[in-house]
């Protein structure tokens, strides 16, 4: 028996860096996927494989000695086959429609599609067993994860995020993203410690930022509500003129903004910064435009919001 799940990958709409001195995110999942098959096996092993290379070590192996990109594909595995008391082996395959390593949510899509992939070779998990366990797959490389890219891989849909947890938005929204890859790689962590030293050195200016960006978000909330793509995109452009000032944009990135800022409503880096992807907010008016533009120059595609989160082909 083999049991096939998938999880969208994800993008930040508004909020990145202030959430972490404690306004709020608004994040979506986009209908770009991960899928992850298993299968049971006589061998007693756990075997995974994907575009990024392939493993294949005992069931038992301890954990603290799997140095591997699918380590937390592994935990995983160990955690569930124990939870069951299988004696078998697990042979996983991984696909993915999202690129790794660029803040669409491709390691956390990915712990949730296995989860309960895996799961789903022994029971009819809920989403919320699904997403508990991904959490604690994704801790295995990521200690402090908040959870939040985990949460709307599972859930689907926009959601809410602030310290105060998360909340999924009832929203049928109309809208769609191009999203654009800068190709310049960036680590989260060091561009949320460029932030923190901005933050000790312009103190003022930061909080005054602070400040604009919640208000920013309520009205952007409002616009999401209205489903009203013209003045969510104007919302999007004044949170790039944030994210300039904290000092997470550089050229290439607002280059590739200037080169889509006729061809859509509003446009702004997504996630971290400093490289990684730009999100453009079209509809099917400008689509292709925004798309032919940016194609000219760097690899893009277009996305809708997915609204179903985890599904299990079972
Ligand atoms: O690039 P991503 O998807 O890892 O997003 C990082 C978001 C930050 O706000 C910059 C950091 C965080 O932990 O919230």
């Amino acid at each position: 028996m083999k049991s096939v799940s998938s999880a969208p990958g994800k993008v930040i709409l508004f909020g990145e860096h202030f959430i972490v001195y404690g306004g709020k995110a608004v994040l979506c999942s986009i209908n770009k996927r991960i899928t992850v098959y298993s299968e049971l096996t006589k061998d007693v092993k756990i075997e995974i494989s994907s575009d990024l290379g392939s493993i294949s070590i005992p069931v038992n192996k301890d954990i603290k000695s799997v140095y591997s990109v699918f380590r937390p594909i592994v935990f995983l595995a160990q955690k569930i086959l124990r939870q069951f008391k299988s004696d078998s082996g697990v042979r996983i395959t991984i696909t993915s429609e999202i690129p790794a390593g660029i803040g669409l949510g491709s390691s956390s899509a990915c712990c949730v599609a296995a989860a309960s992939s895996i799961l789903g070779l022994f029971s009819n998990p809920s989403k919320q067993e699904i997403l508990d366990l991904a959490i604690d797959a994704e801790r295995t490389i990521f200690k402090n994860t908040s959870g939040a890219d985990s949460h709307v891989c599972t859930y689907g849909g926009i959601m809410e995020y602030s310290k105060n947890g998360i909340k999924k938005l009832d929203l049928k929204p109309s809208f769609k993203l191009v999203i654009a890859n800068s190709k310049l790689t960036h680590t989260t962590a060091e561009v949320v410690a460029k932030v923190r030293r901005f933050k000790e050195k312009e103190t003022d200016t930061f909080s005054v930022l602070c400040e604009n960006e919640s208000t920013l978000i309520e009205e952007a909330l409002d616009s999401l509500k209205k489903d009203d793509v013209i003045s969510l995109g104007q919302k999007m452009l004044v949170n790039q003129t944030h994210l300039q000032k904290i000092g997470v944009s550089n050229e290439t990135l607002d280059s590739m903004l200037d080169l889509v800022k006729d061809a859509s409503y509003g446009a702004k880096i997504t996630g971290a910064g400093d490289g990684g992807c730009i999100i453009a907010l079209v509809d099917n008016k400008n689509m292709d435009k925004a798309l032919n533009i940016l194609r000219s120059k760097y690899e893009c595609f277009a996305a809708n919001i997915d609204t179903v989160g985890v599904d299990n082909e079972r």
